[in-house]
């Protein structure tokens, strides 16, 4: 675990560069334009997936210098797993379109990034506004669960509590959500590289904000040229990935609750959270 300490300024969180290489240049444009420097900002993990720049973008991640928290593609590719770790059933069309996108990656990412992503923390605790967060992949106890809005609210409030924490913020399910369950928080920034399946064809990044007695929480599109990626990304061989950047839906939706399946293709409600 790495603890930053405490922050009096606003923190970026951002997940799942998933390759994407023009969305994760785009996120660090908007940082800078932000003011946010990189002891500021946290990545909560899969930096490498289903896109067509696995190398090019961990080199950028590094050469960037953020936080970053160990994904399951990361704890995958640092110990040469024979596939992503993601948690799709065998068989499954998430499954059989994981294998795609691992089997490039893995000739592509070499010794050095592998060993960068061995050394990465599985989980990053800060404090702004007077709340202590817990930064994770996916759950507590898990680094392939997918946790989304509709998981069971009791579930979350126990990890937040077993982690002697305020606010856990996760990340692997690709939907941005926040979530006030009882005194706690329970949120997911969102990732950058695939779209939310709302139909929207950019990527999402979330703020932390210090105010006057707490702090907001607050949900931003990171728009960027998904045209190049659905192109160099289809170009590569993952042709439904590609689709998807263009489409704004998730080529598979075999991981979704049957509250999320349904809302596919529907534009997100984020507002804020003031805690
Ligand atoms: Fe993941």
């Amino acid at each position: 675990m790495a603890e930053l300490g405490e922050f009096s300024t606003t923190v970026l969180v951002f997940g799942g560069p998933y390759s994407n290489l023009e969305a994760t240049s785009a996120m660090r444009a908007r940082a800078a334009d932000l003011g946010i420097t990189t002891e500021r900002i946290i990545c909560t993990g899969d930096i490498v997936a289903y896109c067509a720049e696995p190398g090019e973008t961990i080199d950028l991640i590094r050469d960037w210098g953020i936080h970053v928290v160990m994904g399951n593609c990361e704890e995958a590719l640092a110990f040469s797993e024979p596939d992503c770790g993601c948690g799709f059933e065998t068989d499954s069309s998430c499954s059989t379109l994981a294998i795609t996108w691992y089997e490039y990656a893995n000739r592509r990412v070499d010794a050095t990034q592998r060993a960068w992503m061995s050394g990465l923390p599985r989980s990053i605790e800060f404090v702004i506004g007077g709340v202590l967060f817990k930064t994770i992949h996916a759950s507590l106890t898990s680094i392939n669960e997918f946790v989304f809005p509709s998981s069971d609210a009791s579930r979350k409030l126990t990890q937040i509590s077993e982690a002697g924490v305020d606010a856990i913020i996760g990340g692997h399910s690709g939907i941005p959500f926040g979530q006030r369950v009882d005194n706690s928080l329970w949120l997911n920034a969102g990732v950058i590289g695939m779209p939310a399946n709302d139909g929207g064809k950019h990527g999402w990044y979330m703020l932390i904000d210090p105010t006057e007695g707490g702090l907001e929480v607050s949900w931003h599109r990171l728009d960027y040229d998904h045209a190049a990626s659905r192109q160099s990304t289809i170009a590569a061989g993952m042709v439904e990935y590609g689709r998807a950047l263009g489409e704004g839906l998730w080529p598979s939706i075999d991981i979704l609750p049957e509250t999320e399946a349904r809302q596919s293709g529907q534009p997100l409600n984020l507002p804020p959270i003031h805690f």
